[in-house]
């Protein structure tokens, strides 16, 4: 397995690009199984879980044809609606083709999603919404089957805020006779980005981003063209490790807007954030002081503070100058990372889903392990201000959703490279 070695101590300075969303990317390439036409996408990233859906994808019958970061998938030849466990089990996002195939061939099976590390991750509420919408749904020897004439326009309430669940009753409802609500609806910009694309597809969806989104059932969709928003969570990752090395560097393709709340936890931390928007440029300009002040977070659903960014936020805080609270609302287990920061000489104390984080003067090179995707994000922020050397074992999850992060660090000034297991 390939690792992450990691010289600390280089402040971060340059410009970076981001790349597009994980998070929007994956559900929009499952919109393409609501017709017939092709779909093209641009900005799509370069990652192992886009590869992971696009061969889902493929495996059912859609054609994908590539052309440097765009792809256009023609779901003409769908044939067969069914995700096996064997693809589901290393891609949890699988699920988001629960809803399109139920509305597009009226019959799916899905295999349940397993656990993960950060937590159990039931989808009780993708199967509740497709009952309500007259979908018949059995989970039978570990996979969820469902089979509808036609899905019925319903009012929808989720228990609690479900991002890939609000995104897979939507794209079930595009295809429903009559209206759907969905109450409680989750209102990340990955959403947003998700109703843009299949209102460009003939679909008709208002309210996307705010608690209530509506959505009339139409006969058909048609093919469309769209742009993947930029990933909220790679800009954050970006600016945590500006943060964290007292840097100054310049995000490209990416707005402030996209995560207010932790630009303001960053500022309140020391940084000057700006945001340059013109016609044919955005971007964010961080400047860091040598050393933060420790800031507390509480996670919660968008526009809260995400829980995507919990644990970077917890690396910039462990060599922050005082103590800082941090609490995670949303998975059961995403403090993992707080472990192997305590490896490094972070000074953490875990009780239930509080963390306490007093800072240190300097963390300690060692070799640590990475346990999930934004965790082992958090290990690469604490390895740039570590002294001596980092190795992140196990950066297989970190090629999952960041775009050759070695190469981007690289050109702000950080000495990192990877090393083949
Ligand atoms: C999405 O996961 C993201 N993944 C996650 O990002 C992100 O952490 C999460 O939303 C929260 O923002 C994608 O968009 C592909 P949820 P999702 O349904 O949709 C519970 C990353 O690092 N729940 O919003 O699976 C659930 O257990 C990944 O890129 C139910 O109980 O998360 C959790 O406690 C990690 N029943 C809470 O709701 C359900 O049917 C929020 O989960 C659905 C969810």
């Amino acid at each position: 397995m390939d690792k992450l070695v990691i010289e600390g101590g280089r402040r971060l300075e340059g410009e970076v690009r981001i790349s597009g969303a994980k998070n929007a990317a994956l559900p929009i390439l499952c919109a393409a199984l609501l017709t017939r036409e092709p779909l093209t996408l641009t900005n799509l990233p370069d990652l192992n879980d886009i590869r992971t859906m696009l061969g889902l994808l493929a495996q059912m019958g859609v054609k994908v044809e590539h052309a440097g970061n765009a792809v256009t998938l023609d779901a003409a030849g769908l044939d067969t609606p069914v995700a096996p466990y064997e693809l589901v089990k290393t891609m949890r996002a699988a699920i988001l083709v629960l809803g399109p195939l139920t509305a597009r061939c009226g019959e799916a099976r899905v295999s349940l999603p397993g656990g993960c590390a950060i937590g159990a991750r039931p989808v009780d509420q993708h199967i509740k919404g497709l009952q309500a919408m007259g979908g018949e749904v059995a989970v039978e020897h570990g996979y969820i089957h469902a089979r509808v004439a036609r899905l019925k326009g319903a009012r929808l309430f989720t228990d609690m805020v479900t991002v890939t669940g609000t995104e897979n009753l939507m794209m079930a409802a595009c295809l429903a006779d009559g209206e759907t609500v969905i109450e409680n609806a989750a209102r990340e910009p990955e959403v947003v980005d998700l109703a843009q694309c299949l209102n460009a597809m003939g679909a008709r969806i208002s309210g996307a981003g705010t608690d209530v989104v509506r959505i009339q059932g139409v006969e058909r969709l048609h093919g469309a063209t769209h742009r993947i928003m930029p990933d909220r969570i790679e800009t954050g990752t970006f600016l945590c490790a500006a943060a964290v090395t007292g840097g100054k560097v310049r995000l490209t393709g990416t707005s402030t807007g996209l995560l207010d709340a932790l630009v303001d936890k960053l500022m309140d931390a020391g940084c000057e954030i700006t945001g340059e928007k013109s016609p044919s440029h955005e971007a964010i300009l961080i400047e860091a002081p040598r050393r933060l002040k420790a800031v507390s977070i509480r996670t919660a659903p968008y526009p809260a503070f995400p829980t995507d960014m919990q644990a970077q936020f917890m690396a910039v805080n462990t060599v922050a100058e005082g103590t800082a609270v941090i609490r995670e609302t949303i998975f059961e287990n995403r403090f993992m990372h707080a472990v192997e920061l305590i490896r490094l000489g972070a000074d953490i104390k875990i009780d239930g889903n509080t963390a306490f984080v007093t800072g240190v003067e300097r963390l300690q090179g060692a070799t640590v392990m990475a346990t999930d995707l934004r965790a082992s994000a958090s290990l690469v922020i604490a390895g740039l201000v570590a002294e001596g050397e980092t190795h992140v074992e196990r950066i297989y999850h970190l090629d999952r959703g960041y775009e050759h992060i070695e190469n981007k660090l690289t050109a702000l000034g950080a000495v990192i490279r990877r090393v083949k297991a």
